[in-house]
């Protein structure tokens, strides 16, 4: 197998992202609103998703191409029954340089209480939670399901104590959440983890995204900057998605995500999986490749190598570079698919 697997824009694979589920329990506005993803919404059969098998399948032969970082999804991931066993399973692959790939998950946090130790257990390196408001009244207003923050901030806690830290805690920001940032940031300063700001995107088609509700990340980096004094950091890896700003006092960093003021499609190296086992090499794509009849048709390694491969090397992808000219008056000309059906 070729190491050297590069997209038509000379960029590597190195991270699968992997949706476990459609479902999630909180009904977050701009993500799964109830009026859409109401008592009669078709989430996917259980007969539909990619078996823990499948699903193992599919990162071994990405991990042949040179991927070295497996990042669990959903909906919310830990809805997923024994999601452990199937860490377990992914904890026992191997990346090109004979090592343990790096296994993370992104969650609402709802389940960590219970679940943290388990998932370390199983082979889990690290969590990423989102939390948008530490104010219970408004975090309830946007989980719509009245969910108390306080659970999630135990579920951080959990997690910090079974060793998956340092927690990335992520959150997104519109117009009308602007009064969340400092909040948060003074929460999160000095305890090792690391919040970071997220810009309001155009995912999905039931959202209702304009562009007015998007805040730079320039300015949430202003915000706190006047408080707490901050200095750009070096990126950790090529193709990070967030920009790092440290405390010039010491007490951590945080972390900016500007899909939408400053694109990173160049250095975007990240494939995703729906649940289904469709194969997408953009967040906004308009179609996936299935998988999952590839697998169900009883196809060789061979043939799932050549189709990965095959997929990878017509990617020509690049939408948050693009976007600005795709807008009509600061709405999405086309429909995405849904940050609950890809998993962000
Ligand atoms: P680590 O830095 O390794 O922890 O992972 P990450 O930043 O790739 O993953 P994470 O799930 O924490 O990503 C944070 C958020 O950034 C996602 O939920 C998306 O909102 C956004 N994001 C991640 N990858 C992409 C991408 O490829 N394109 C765009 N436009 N946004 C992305
Ligand atoms: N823009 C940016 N981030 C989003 N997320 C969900 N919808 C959007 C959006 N429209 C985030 C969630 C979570 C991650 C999976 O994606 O809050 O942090
Ligand atoms: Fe909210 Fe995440 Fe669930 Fe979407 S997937 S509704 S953002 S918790
Ligand atoms: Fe990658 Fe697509 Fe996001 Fe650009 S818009 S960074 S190509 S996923």
């Amino acid at each position: 197998p070729s190491t050297g697997l590069e997209d038509r824009r000379g960029r590597a694979l190195r991270d699968l992202r992997i949706s476990v589920t459609d479902r999630c329990n909180f009904r977050c506005v701009y993500c799964m609103p109830k009026e859409i993803f109401g008592r009669d919404y078709q989430f996917m059969e259980r007969s539909e998703l990619l078996t823990f098998e499948e699903i193992t399948k599919v990162a071994r032969t990405a991990l042949s191409f040179g991927v070295t970082k497996l990042r669990l999804t959903g909906g919310e991931p830990l809805l997923r029954r024994g999601i452990e066993d199937l860490i377990a399973q992914l904890a026992e692959l191997r990346a090109l340089d004979g090592r343990k790939p790096d296994i993370a998950l992104t969650t609402n946090g709802s389940a960590l209480p219970v679940k943290a130790q388990a998932l370390k257990e199983a082979g889990l390196d690290r969590v990423t939670v989102s939390l948008d408001s530490l104010d219970d009244a408004k975090f309830q207003a946007m989980n719509d399901v009245r969910f108390p923050v306080a659970r999630v901030l135990d579920g951080i806690a959990a997690a910090q104590d079974a060793g998956l830290g340092p927690i990335k805690i992520n959150t997104v920001v519109k117009r009308d959440t602007v009064d969340e940032i400092l909040p948060l940031a003074r929460h999160f300063r000095g305890t090792g983890n690391i919040l970071r700001f997220i810009e309001y995107m155009d995912v999905g088609a039931s959202n209702g995204w304009v562009l007015d509700e998007v805040v730079p990340s320039a300015e949430v980096v202003d915000i706190i900057g006047r408080e707490h004094p901050l200095r750009p950091l070096e990126p950790n890896s090529m193709g990070e998605t967030a920009q790092r700003w440290a405390y010039e006092d010491g007490e951590g960093e945080i972390g900016v995500i500007s899909s939408v003021t400053r694109a990173f499609c160049g250095t975007c190296t990240r494939a995703r999986i729906s649940a289904e086992g469709k194969l997408y090499t953009c967040l906004f794509a308009e179609s996936g490749y299935d998988l999952r009849a590839l697998l169900r048709d009883g196809a060789s390694d061979e043939q799932l190598k050549d189709a990965l491969c095959g997929v990878w090397q017509r990617r020509d992808d690049r939408y948050s570079e693009l976007r600005s000219g795709l807008l009509d008056g600061g709405k999405p000309t086309r429909k995405h698919i849904e940050m609950s059906y890809i998993g962000g």
